[in-house]
């Protein structure tokens, strides 16, 4: 198991599949884009098959979540989730996907296993799409999204980023749009975790903040601690339920105490958290011929090394180097 010096252990893997994107967020990433990863660094297909093996076989890793950048962009998506899915025990799978492509995937995806989604997006307005993302593509995110709860990718759940001035004041809308659609709906307090460092800390729209403007609409009840277990996100009923909404509040209510994640980057390298500073790599040891029980070996010591929390409201919090495009979302 993935256990380190704070007593939690590790179930969920986050793996990213490629860094690159097709959108250009303005919370994520610069309007040029990034210097990507070139094909070599990245992972193989059988080689991210190869690690997931050995965390769900080996590890105790029982919920796997392809990210990106935008996991779509890769080619043998739809194959890795297929052998994934023949792992015994098989883990859970979802995919975090901002929702271009997903129309046509959709089936495919499902078939192979893929349990659920969690798409990205942001606002109800087109305009507000292209001034946050950069570009034109807010429709195709609505018809990846209706593909992915036809293909009975569910619950599909959509995260949003709130931006002071951009779209502030769409959450009620978010909400009502959300419960009308089936889809689940979780707000993301913004993360200093941009390639261009313009995160601030003033101005940012807060759980708090958010919470307010939706009650101003809806009557939320907290679903309480016990519901939220080792989820970051905090989840109210709406209107009494069943139907909920969820804050994942990591900025001024971390749940750091309770994180039972291990991340896994495109060019194959163990993170602890989205914060960490430091990474373990498991590229090399693969390639250099080690075998599942000497990587096996190197994650279990990689994760024994996880920092308490991030603590992004401390005056000593450092921004980690790699951009969250290239660690995975
Ligand atoms: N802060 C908060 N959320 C972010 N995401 C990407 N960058 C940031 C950031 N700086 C969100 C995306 C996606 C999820 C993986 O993380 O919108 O929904
Ligand atoms: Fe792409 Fe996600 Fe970054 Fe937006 S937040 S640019 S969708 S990786």
């Amino acid at each position: 198991m993935l256990l380190d010096t704070y007593g939690r252990v590790a179930t969920d893997l986050r793996v990213s599949l490629t860094d690159r994107c097709n959108l250009r967020c303005t919370y994520c990433m610069p309007e040029e884009g990034l210097q990507w990863l070139a094909k070599p660094q990245l992972l193989t297909d059988d080689e991210i098959v190869r690690l997931v093996r050995i965390a769900v076989t080996e590890l105790g890793v029982t919920e796997v979540r392809f990210t990106g950048g935008e996991p779509l962009l890769r080619p043998g998506l739809t194959g890795i989730v297929a052998r994934c899915a023949e792992l015994e025990p098989r883990p859970r799978l979802s995919l975090t996907t901002n929702g271009i492509g997903l129309e046509r995937t959709a089936p495919a995806l499902r078939e192979a296993g893929l349990d659920r989604v969690n798409v990205s997006l942001d606002t109800l307005d087109p305009d507000t799409f292209q001034r946050m993302t950069r570009r034109k593509r807010h429709a195709d995110v609505l018809r990846g999204l209706a593909a992915a709860r036809e293909a009975g990718l569910t619950p599909v759940k959509v995260n949003a980023v709130l931006m002071p001035g951009l779209n502030d004041t769409e959450a009620p809308d978010l909400l009502s749009w959300a419960l009308e659609e089936d889809y689940e709906l979780r707000f993301i307090e913004q993360m200093p975790l941009d390639a261009q460092h313009g995160w601030q800390r003033e101005g940012m729209i807060t759980a708090g903040d958010i919470l307010e403007s939706l009650r101003t609409r809806f009557r939320l009840t907290p679903e309480g601690e016990d519901a939220r277990g080792s989820a970051p996100a905090e989840r109210w009923l709406v209107d009494g339920g069943p139907q909920r909404v969820g804050v994942i509040a990591s900025v001024t209510r971390p749940f750091c105490r309770a994180c039972d994640r291990t991340r896994l980057t495109a060019d194959g390298q163990v993170r602890t958290c989205l914060f960490a500073t430091e990474e373990s790599d498991l590229r090399g040891a693969l390639r250099e011929g080690a075998s599942d029980a000497e990587i096996a070996g190197r994650w279990r010591t990689a994760m024994w090394g996880k920092k308490a929390g991030a603590g992004i409201d401390d005056p000593s919090f450092v921004q980690p180097q790699r951009p969250m495009s290239a660690i995975g979302g």
